[in-house]
């Protein structure tokens, strides 16, 4: 059942940080996505036409290092982080139309155009970088910048780097930013923030912003001077226009001339000087349009301050979907979250938030209209216009949220637009006990006013559920379907009175149950217990993952691998990970201790046939003589699979 968009407004392109593939994805930064989504769901049912995109920042020396310690290349790296974001991205339900990777070759190709041009036409240039590089922010700060000698965003530790590089000049487009901050007073979202702008980077005065690097390769090359890579800012940030084809050599897509300028780019706070500094200065130097407005969310936090593995407290979305769904995590992120500061999540708020909203509120009213319109009518609600004083009251708050939550949308005030939205079903709910249906339902004739108190009921839901849909689509949709209405366009949302005779579903499923507390917690306790300890386990050794130099035929050839059959095997004392498998290689039997202990128990092994190299050196281990080395497949979690025959072949046979 989809909402139908009759009246196209115009364009709304909305976009959010792209995250970096440096690590999976916290429930912070999922945020964001959710926020954008809610936005991106909103417009569109409110007749926009609207084009939607996030993606992945996958560039820059962190990423690089994170690669390295994972023993893999970092394209390895980024290609596994970049689909775990999109995995949870889509698990919560991000409606994205555009899912960039700034690996991605049109996007690199451009970024190379766009160097280019800007070298070209003098605002880059030449010189050499003395100062300090915070990486985890992937920010360049002077000395006197630093805070007790730290980075002053983040607070951690920063590293010299001296090396040659380009710079972009900054200064010079410094008054033409401020006077777009005093045309556009709402450029930046909250204002607040633009002070923050204002006051401590363009009164003091811009310097100019180093845009390359040379000590070290994971960039994207600039490609007349390979020695360099694009800093990490300039390379990401372009992602809004390469994302429409903007390919800076004036064979723009479409899509491009039809959605720039973005309306919006939702970031989080810390971003907001890379996104109203930076890049509108990036834009004016390649003549291009600026964007209309950039929102700064606040951040979403635990209780004790920010998440961090080390301290074991990062909450991860597909966690909390496990426990609640994807649309009460959704629900809870977008209502914890104030427009203009942070928010606190704890799986207990969690809880009651579930509890006391979407199962007392939501669900038990669409429950309670469906039970009531089975118990009374068989189910079928009809609109009998029996009509009393107190119904006004109820119509008027349905019909006057979608002004208000339109305008509360407008504003960037997600929470408050819900609030909005639930204070009609609270509304609805108080309904119910003031027209007292059980006390109607004893007299027959009443049942012409019984029917109209259960169709104000559905028709004030259809409009509240419409509004709620862009912020929990799955539910409202099962909502709709058990309460037999067609979603409700947005033009008929000030209108009361509208649905037709409907057929509540005979057998109504309950959208969110009411959660025992201490029984969910003594779960997620558990699971915490669990996590901490697999974190602090040892990491498993693994094997030499890197690729290695290309080889002759010959070189490979001698090395004798053959079929073995176990024929015994057993577990080594004083030795956690070896196994002694006695195999069968034709007419020969061999020795041969493995580290494989770990993956396999002996009983599973005996009477498997495996791959095995013959004429490896004999050596000792644990004092007994290894004839040979069994051949194992190992992923990055440093699991591993012996390798067999795909059909059965005698032992002894050869494996060229
Ligand atoms: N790669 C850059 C953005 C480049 S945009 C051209 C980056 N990535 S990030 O992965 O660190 O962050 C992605 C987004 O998540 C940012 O907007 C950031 O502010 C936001 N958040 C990071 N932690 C957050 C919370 N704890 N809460 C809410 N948002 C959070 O920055």
């Amino acid at each position: 059942m989809h909402l139908e968009v009759t009246n196209l407004k115009g364009k709304y392109y909305i976009t959010t940080a792209i995250a970096y593939t440096s690590g999976k994805p916290h429930i912070g930064n999922t945020y964001e996505a959710i926020l954008a989504d809610s936005m991106a769901r909103f417009y569109r049912l409110d007749g926009y036409d609207v084009r939607f995109q996030t993606g992945t920042d996958e560039h820059g020396q962190k990423i690089e290092e994170k690669a390295k310690n994972a023993n893999k290349t970092p394209q390895q790296f980024v290609d596994g982080v970049a689909s775990e974001i999109r995995d949870i991205w889509d698990m919560v339900g991000v409606s994205y139309d555009k899912f960039i990777r700034t690996t991605d070759n049109d996007h690199v190709k451009t970024v190379q155009r766009i160097f280019k041009k800007l070298y070209e036409q003098g605002d880059i240039y030449k010189g050499s970088y003395e100062g300090w590089y915070c990486t985890p922010c992937e920010s360049f700060w002077t000395e006197s910048q630093l805070k007790d000698g730290k980075c002053p965003d983040c607070g951690r530790e920063v590293k010299k780097a001296n090396e040659e590089a380009y710079f972009f000049k900054m200064s010079k487009y410094a008054d033409r930013l401020m006077k777009y901050y005093e045309d556009n007073p709402d450029f930046i979202v909250p204002v607040s923030r633009k002070n923050e702008m204002v006051n401590n980077f363009l009164k003091p005065g811009l310097q100019d912003l180093c845009v390359s690097r040379s000590s070290f390769k994971w960039g994207i090359p600039v490609d007349f001077d390979d020695k360099h890579v694009v800093y990490v800012w300039l390379d990401a940030l372009t992602n809004y226009i390469t994302g429409l084809g903007y390919t800076a050599d004036g064979n723009d897509d479409q899509l491009y001339k039809d959605y720039w300028p973005c309306n919006v780019h939702v970031v989080g706070k810390d971003i907001v000087r890379f996104h109203t500094i930076y890049w509108p200065i990036f834009l004016m130097a390649l003549d291009i349009p600026l964007p209309k407005q950039v929102y700064g969310h606040g951040w979403l936090l635990q209780e004790g301050g920010k998440m961090s593995k080390s301290k074991g407290n990062v909450i991860y979305a597909d966690d909390l979907v496990k426990f609640f769904g994807k649309d009460a995590v959704r629900y809870y992120v977008l209502t914890a979250m104030p427009h203009d500061n942070d928010g606190i999540i704890t799986w207990e708020s969690v809880i009651e938030t579930i509890n006391s909203d979407l199962a007392n509120v939501f669900g038990n009213l669409v429950s309670r209209t469906i039970a009531m319109s089975n118990k009374y009518f068989d189910g079928k609600v009809e609109n009998t216009n029996v009509k009393e004083a107190i119904d006004q009251e109820l119509k008027d708050v349905a019909t006057s949220a979608y002004a208000k939550v339109s305008k509360k949308m407008g504003e960037y005030k997600i929470s408050d637009a819900i609030s909005e939205i639930m204070s009609i079903f609270r509304r609805a709910n108080k309904y119910i006990d003031e027209t007292a249906p059980w006390v109607l339902a004893k007299e027959e004739s009443n049942r012409g006013r019984l029917a109209t108190v259960l169709y104000n009921l559905v028709e004030t839901l259809s409009i509240g559920l419409a509004l709620l849909t862009p912020f929990i689509p799955d539910t409202c949709k099962k909502a709709f379907d058990m309460l037999g209405v067609t979603a409700r366009d947005y033009q008929d949302l000030d209108k009361f009175g509208l649905t037709e005779t409907t057929k509540v579903t005979a057998t109504p499923e309950i959208l969110f149950a009411r959660l025992d507390s201490a029984k969910v917690m003594e779960q997620v306790n558990k699971m915490i217990e669990e996590k901490n300890k697999e974190q602090a386990k040892p990491q498993v050794q693994l094997h030499d993952h890197s690729l290695k130099p290309q080889i002759e035929i010959d070189d490979f050839a001698k090395v004798q691998l053959k079929i073995a059959k176990v024929i015994a095997c057993e577990k080594i004392e004083k030795s956690k990970k070896l196994l002694k498998l006695t195999v069968q290689l034709g007419e020969e039997t061999r020795t041969v201790v493995s580290g494989i202990a770990l993956a396999y128990s002996p009983e599973y092994l005996i009477g498997k046939k495996l791959m095995m190299v013959t004429n490896l050196k004999p050596c000792k281990l644990c004092g007994i003589m290894s004839e040979g080395m069994i051949v194992c497949a190992e992923n990055d979690k440093g699991e591993l699979a012996f390798l067999t025959p795909e059909r059965d072949i005698e032992d002894g046979s050869q494996v060229f």
